[in-house]
């Protein structure tokens, strides 16, 4: 998605409305064609697996067929680094050490991964993901990138209850362009639990489709919510939550929520984003 998308005009925008998508035919006659093969397959796969998680598990098996870089939402190699250096960026600025523990919920064929990987010490990253094809398309990415001595673990999971993980141990957790391909039951699974794994210190930071319209999706790949439902989910389940503002001067196309389980000081890095804005 292009970082215009969070512009005030396109954060209104519903895009199951009938009215936007005549509207974005007439504007872009070429996309018809795929968007209507698209539609077709997906509907073929919702057919055969109504479950979201084995619905969008085969999306992922028939994306990655074609190109794993294209199948985590890159439509080229140099926009896969650039996105992955961008999550990897933004998570050191923020205060990760090569001695945290960090879980990657959704972390694809490791475009910010194999980075995260590769900062840590051995053993500490964890990457969870339902997709096993994007899980073979991971460990080709660990090898091309010599990152074996870095033992990382990577593991497939059906929910986001994370019971095979131990508590209090996660100093970083991460779910990168995750929350925008699931349906609120699915966060809702993945905001009751991860509490537990977080140490006291530690945070949970994910990013979703925002609008500030109707909440919204699209062929059931793509969820757009509103800002206030996801933090007044993450309160729910006993979470402090906050927008990252910070987040917003990157050139990506999503929004940003940190939650923990104590209230966090301001990082530094906030901290400048708010006297630059005062600046402004
Ligand atoms: C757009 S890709 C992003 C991958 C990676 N985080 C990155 O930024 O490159 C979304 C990934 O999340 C995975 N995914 C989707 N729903 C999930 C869920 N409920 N639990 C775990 N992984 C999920 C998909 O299989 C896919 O690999």
């Amino acid at each position: 998605m292009p970082a215009d998308a969070r512009s005030p005009k396109k954060l209104r925008n519903n895009r199951a409305a009938l009215t936007h998508k005549v509207g974005y035919a007439l504007r872009h006659p070429g996309r018809v064609a795929p968007y209507l093969r698209r539609a077709g397959r997906d509907a073929w796969l919702r057919l055969k697996h109504p479950d979201h998680v084995g619905y969008y598990r085969a999306v992922m098996a028939s994306d990655t067929r074609r190109n794993p870089e294209a199948a985590v939402g890159s439509q080229t190699h140099d926009r896969w680094l650039a996105l992955g250096q961008m999550q990897f960026d933004y998570l050191v600025e923020h205060g990760l050490r090569p001695g945290h523990r960090m879980l990657d919920i959704g972390c694809g064929n490791l475009r910010g991964g194999w980075r995260f990987i590769d900062h840590l010490d051995s053993g500490h990253y964890y990457g969870i993901d339902i997709s096993p094809d994007i899980l073979i398309a991971a460990k080709q990415t660990l090898a091309e990138r010599r990152l074996q001595e870095k033992l990382p673990h990577l593991t497939i999971t059906g929910d986001l209850t994370l019971d095979f993980l131990p508590s209090d141990h996660f100093d970083v957790v991460h779910a990168h362009s995750v929350f925008s391909h699931s349906p609120l039951d699915v966060i809702e699974e993945c905001l009751a639990h991860v509490g537990r794994v977080l140490t006291d210190t530690g945070f949970f930071d994910f990013t979703f489709d925002r609008t500030e319209g109707t909440e919204h999706q699209v062929l059931r790949e793509d969820f757009y919510y509103r800002t206030e439902t996801l933090l007044a989910l993450a309160r729910k389940h006993g979470l402090h939550a906050r927008f990252m503002e910070d987040w917003e001067e990157r050139p990506h196309g999503q929004s940003k929520i940190r939650v923990s389980r104590s209230p966090l000081a301001v990082t530094s890095a906030e901290a400048q984003h708010e006297q630059a804005d005062l600046r402004r």
